[in-house]
Parts: C-alpha cells; sequence; structure tokens
C-alpha cells in the first residue's frame, strides 16, 4: 500500500498507475470528493512552472485544498543539523517547521534539488528525508536531489499513449546544455522505463554516465546516432557529469537533438521534460515538428499527479 511516493518504485505497479491516469484523464472530476476537507502543502526550495500548476490542477480535480510556498524567498532559512548553535542565517529548524506543516496539511510535497558540489550529501536526500523524519503526514517527491517521479509517471503514460509497438524502442539521450543540471530525471526516466517492456538504451558522451546502480543491466552507448536507429521514443536529457560530480565536461553541440538524426529513428515521438532551451538541447525543427510529445508530457503531469494523490488520500 502507497503510503507516501518518493521514487516511481514506489508505486505497486506502474502499468496499473499509467492505466488510472488515463481514466482519470478521460474524466478529470469523477473522484472530486476524495480530498473533501483535506489540505496539500506544496513546498518549493527551487523555481517551477510544470510541477507547481500541475500539482494544484490534480488536487482541484480532487477537491483537495492547496497551500503553495517558495523556501527560497518567503519562508525562514531551514537548519537540518542537529545539535547546532542556531546563530547564522538559518531561523528555524526542520523539527518545528516539519510538525507544524503537518497540523495545517494532510499531505505535503517537497522540491528540492541537488547542490550538485558534494555527491554523498545530494544521495542523502537532506530536504525530502528530513521532512519524511519529523513530519507526520505522507510526503510526495516533486523531484528531489536524485529523483523525479512525478515526471517519470507522466512520461509512462504519455509513452503508452503514443505507443503503437509490442515492444517499442525507448533511447533516452544526453544533450548539451550551458549549466550544470541534476540527474534526477535520467534517473527516474531509466528506472522508469526498465519496468515496461521495451528496448531501452541510454546514449551519453564519456565522462556523462550515470550512477551505474540506477541504469543496471540497461545497455549504456558512447554513440548516439547508433543508439537512435530505429528508436521508437526519444529523450533527450542533459545532466552534469556523475563521475566527475556536477562538472560540465564540454560545451560543443555535437549532442543536440536535430531533424538529421531524428531521420535514423523510426519516425520517434521527442520527448523532454521541459523547459526545454531550444537550438542547445534539440532544434526548433524536432521542437515543432508534429512527433514532439513534450506538450502532452505536460498535460500528463495532472493525471500521473492525480493518480498519486488520489492513492496517498485513499490509504489514509
Ligand atoms: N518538468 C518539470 O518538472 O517542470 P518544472 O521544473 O517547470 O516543474
Amino acid at each position: 500500500m502507497m503510503k507516501q511516493f518518493l521514487t516511481i518504485n514506489d508505486l505497486p505497479d506502474l502499468n496499473q498507475a499509467v492505466n488510472q491516469g488515463l481514466e482519470l484523464k478521460k474524466d478529470p472530476y469523477k473522484f472530486e470528493s476524495v480530498g473533501t476537507h483535506k489540505t496539500l502543502g506544496m513546498l518549493f526550495f527551487n523555481p517551477s512552472l510544470r510541477t507547481r500548476l500541475s500539482t494544484q490542477k490534480a488536487a482541484q480535480h480532487l477537491g483537495v485544498k492547496t497551500m503553495v510556498m517558495n523556501f527560497s524567498n518567503e519562508a525562514w532559512a531551514l537548519e537540518f543539523e542537529d545539535g547546532t548553535e542556531m546563530s547564522g542565517l538559518r531561523s528555524e529548524h526542520i523539527r518545528e517547521a516539519a510538525a507544524v506543516v503537518s497540523q495545517y496539511c494532510d499531505v505535503v510535497a517537497i522540491r528540492a534539488f541537488a547542490s550538485l558540489s558534494d555527491k554523498e550529501k545530494d544521495e542523502q536526500e537532506l530536504v525530502l528525508k528530513s521532512f519524511i523524519k519529523y513530519a507526520s503526514i505522507p510526503v510526495i517527491n516533486m523531484e528531489s536531489a536524485t529523483a523525479h517521479p512525478l515526471q517519470a509517471l507522466a512520461d509512462a503514460i504519455t509513452i503508452k499513449e503514443f505507443n503503437t509497438k509490442k515492444r517499442p524502442k525507448i533511447v533516452l539521450t544526453w544533450a548539451p546544455h550551458p549549466k550544470a543540471l541534476p540527474h534526477a530525471v535520467g534517473n527516474s526516466f531509466s528506472r522508469m522505463v526498465q519496468l515496461l517492456d521495451a528496448d531501452f538504451v541510454i546514449a551519453q558522451p564519456k565522462g556523462y554516465e550515470l550512477n551505474p546502480e540506477i541504469t543496471g543491466n540497461t545497455p549504456c552507448v558512447y554513440d548516439q546516432k547508433e543508439a537512435l536507429e530505429g528508436a521508437d521514443f526519444v529523450y533527450a536529457k542533459n545532466w552534469c557529469s556523475y563521475s566527475q560530480y556536477g562538472k560540465i565536461l564540454r560545451t560543443d553541440k555535437e549532442w543536440m537533438l536535430t531533424q538529421e538524426k531524428m531521420k535514423l529513428t523510426q519516425q520517434a515521438k521527442f520527448m523532454h521534460c521541459l523547459p526545454i532551451r531550444r537550438n542547445i538541447v534539440a532544434t526548433d525543427e524536432v521542437l515543432n515538428s508534429p512527433n514532439a510529445l513534450v506538450i502532452q508530457q505536460a498535460n500528463n503531469r495532472t493525471f500521473a499527479a492525480q493518480v498519486v494523490l488520489k492513492t496517498i488520500l485513499e490509504n489514509g
């Protein structure tokens, strides 16, 4: 029974969750009284467009009220360490903050990205884990240091909607970006596709291999064009180096997704979680093509969040 949603593997059955998402999409208000008199607290330590709005929309569909707070500029700066003399900039301890939020809300959703400066600390998921420890209500991950499971569930729903094959070829390809980005989307997409009946390949330049504990037995190749051959879905995403943690190792455009490269595929659908930097990650032509599913993915974020929120509320 799912009591909280921290990674895509918390779903008891991905396929069932995808089908529930598709059912909710057909009739979003079918369970509009599930959340009567319930409140979802949404705490953001980082910016968001899709996660914030789609999760609020999902809550509206279920009759759940939302409270949204940006910790970067609205709340007191939180102290997470125990035993510190709080004489610095951090005004409130997580012990009180999490306990207080738990009195106002029935579920709390948290976005807290990786610092990308300290791998060990990022992998400890300090913010998310501290709320789990000190809050007395269920926690939903709205993108943490290492995982973005709401995105992965929306991507699974989108793949199901557009797949025409028994066993599609799905390629996750690294793409360029001027800033160091976290691994969360790549990690959760990988974990999600590993649960599907799919031929899954990850392509990345040398030095950009994802955490091997996550990629597991999935083939990870260094030749992007070879990976794209015969693909049915191409998911582009940048992430910084994992082995040289947080570093950008190259700034050239060789791995940018172009229409020429997409011609190597089986008229593949193009996917990206957004936001995307045009003509850096993928060209205008790729993004403007009818094969681009980025807007549909963003739409499915609502139904992914709705499946998760409904399940947690029903599990009490
Ligand atoms: N894809 C995604 O999580 O978008 P936001 O960062 O805008 O929420």
